[in-house]
């Protein structure tokens, strides 16, 4: 998700380690900081060429992350998370970066505060709340277009991290639409897919004349 000029939110990443995907207990609450190790020199890292709408790639479903991905997963993350931060972006989506894997990176920390990453993989929705909350929202993959989205405005995702481990969070606010935009991705579906086709087909002639023009 591209980032906006309003953000305001807030949560805390706990720490804890678990080793391996087939030993992870069924529950647990966390993210391990340590996998962010690289993040210390991330502006160095050349960034991940993101994928642009209507590129077909940004309409695939994805397939399960399985445990003999994560080495591969693990090399993609700093030319991932680089991009996400150059852009700047508060989230980015596997398919994003041509890959059809169910996982996506989401750091909505506001720009001046500690950077607060995540990792989500194979992240499911397993609650989401009746109360709905319509949101701006920008998305990477179509640069400089924005529309308000209306989503649930608070839920609860499980997702696996590069441990293994299973972690289950309540996210509301900017963080809860973040997760669901990013998770939105890895089903081949885009922001303006939540809008009047009117509205979308405004906003995909704008992106492509943009595009065309060279601007971004
Ligand atoms: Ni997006």
């Amino acid at each position: 998700m591209q980032a906006l000029p309003l953000q305001n939110a807030t949560q805390n990443l706990h720490s804890d380690l678990i080793l391996d995907w087939h030993l992870a207990p069924a529950l647990a609450t966390s993210q391990d900081m340590s996998e962010f190790d690289f993040l210390s020199g991330i502006d160095a890292v050349p960034p991940t060429p993101i994928l642009i709408a209507p590129q077909p790639v940004l309409r695939e479903v994805t397939r399960d992350v399985r445990p003999e991905d994560i080495a591969f997963i693990r090399e993609q993350l700093p030319g991932m998370f680089s991009a996400m931060y150059k852009a700047p972006g508060i989230g980015l989506a596997a398919p994003q970066v041509g890959l059809g894997m169910r996982f996506a990176l989401v750091d909505v920390a506001e720009e001046d505060a500690p950077r607060e990453p995540m990792l989500l993989i194979n992240p499911e929705i397993i609650s989401d709340s009746d109360q709905l909350a319509a949101r701006e929202e920008g998305c990477l993959s179509l640069p400089n277009q924005y529309a308000e989205v209306v989503r649930p405005e608070s839920i609860r995702v499980r997702y696996r991290n590069l441990a293994g481990e299973t972690i289950e969070r309540d996210a509301s606010g900017l963080l809860a639409t973040c997760i669901q935009h990013e998770m939105d991705h890895l089903d081949g579906i885009l922001f303006v897919d939540h809008l009047s086709t009117l509205k979308r087909n405004m906003i995909m002639r704008r992106l492509a004349k943009e595009q065309k023009l060279g601007r971004r």
